[in-house]
């Protein structure tokens, strides 16, 4: 079979994928229109054309404008439901999404109208789809430690509805230490931890000294730059700590797939996985990351196969459940 089957036959987890980053050009129409909010683009095709990223803020300034569409449960249902169809289309069988409610309260939304909808997809989608997920929390951390632990406290009485926290946005200057006493609450909720180390961003090799001592983190997102200093990768993967590395987001933010670096990982016994942030922005889902390492860097089959092991083997999944995958 060719390598694009192979892709697609294999039964995928994706472990890095934002909600908000899954909302279609069309989608964005239609919710326009039924909530009756003008756009300033006439066309899905015009707001495609207006994607021009080429480093995280730019990035974020489009994925937050875009987000003003969306304001009903019903809308967000729809949000991630429709992500979830597009993941049974390429045999994604399992998803742990994020999501960022303080861009949605900040507009007058309220956090259980957010949750809820999600909430009510997920159960859809793991009985007709065969999708299953778990949902993760992430704290915008541009905006203060105050902000992000009122948001943890508006979760509580939703705690049967998540499986972690995250933290993403703006990273610059605004380090893990920021956040560790939300941390060491959410920790003590039952929650899992994991925090965005984005690529190249300012005191990166703090951040992710910080995420490994200071908050203790399971998982780390991104976390290309570890490998620039030895004593981290042997901690990462001393502990078995997953990397959720982005391909074709790290070509629109560092103009770079970091197919070497994903490469490096492995040979270091870090457990890197493969996942798509953002996709309808970067307009790539999970087959087209794999893809794109195939036909850019050559990446076999084996390659591909531990990539995808690695996803289910660090998820949060049920572990008798993740033992059918590995
Ligand atoms: N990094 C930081 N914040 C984000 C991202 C990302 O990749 N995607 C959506 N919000
Ligand atoms: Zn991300």
């Amino acid at each position: 079979p060719s390598m694009l089957d192979f892709v697609q036959q294999l039964p995928k987890a994706e472990l890095h994928v934002h909600l908000e980053g899954t909302l279609e050009p069309e989608h964005i129409f239609s919710l326009a229109q039924r909530n009756g909010i003008e756009l300033a683009y006439k066309t899905p095709e015009e707001v495609v054309a207006a994607y021009d990223f080429h480093d995280l803020p730019s990035f974020l300034a489009i994925y937050y404008a875009a987000m003003d569409v969306l304001r009903t449960e019903e809308d967000f249902y729809e949000l991630a439901f429709h992500y979830f169809e597009r993941a049974a289309a390429q045999n994604v069988v399992y998803v742990e999404p994020f999501f960022d409610p303080q861009a949605h309260t900040s507009r007058g939304v309220a956090f259980d109208t957010v949750i809820n909808g999600i909430h009510r997809a997920q159960k859809d989608a793991a009985a007709t789809l065969g999708v299953e997920s778990n949902l993760i929390l992430c704290f915008l951390r541009d905006l203060s430690a105050e902000s992000a632990a009122e948001h943890l406290e508006m979760a509580v009485p939703h705690l049967d509805k998540l499986i972690g926290v995250g933290l993403d946005s703006d990273e610059k200057d605004n380090p893990p230490a920021k956040f560790a006493h939300v941390f060491a609450r959410a920790r003590d909720l039952g929650l899992k931890l994991t925090m965005h180390c984005d690529v190249n961003q300012k005191d990166i090799l703090e951040h992710i000294g910080e995420c490994l001592d200071l908050i203790k983190v399971d998982r780390i997102d991104h976390g290309i730059n570890a490998l620039e200093d030895d004593s981290l990768c042997t901690e990462i993967a001393r502990r078995g700590l997953g990397l959720t590395v982005c391909p074709v987001s790290n070509r629109f933010v560092v103009q770079n797939l970091t197919a070497a670096e994903i490469r490096d990982m492995l040979a270091r016994g870090m457990k890197a996985t493969i996942n798509s942030d953002d996709p309808a922005y970067f307009r790539a889902y999970m087959n087209e990351n794999f893809m794109a390492l195939v036909e850019e860097a050559d990446f076999s089959k084996d390659e591909i196969r531990t990539l995808n092991r690695n996803a289910f083997e660090v998820s949060w999944m049920d572990e008798a459940k993740k033992a059918d995958y590995l």
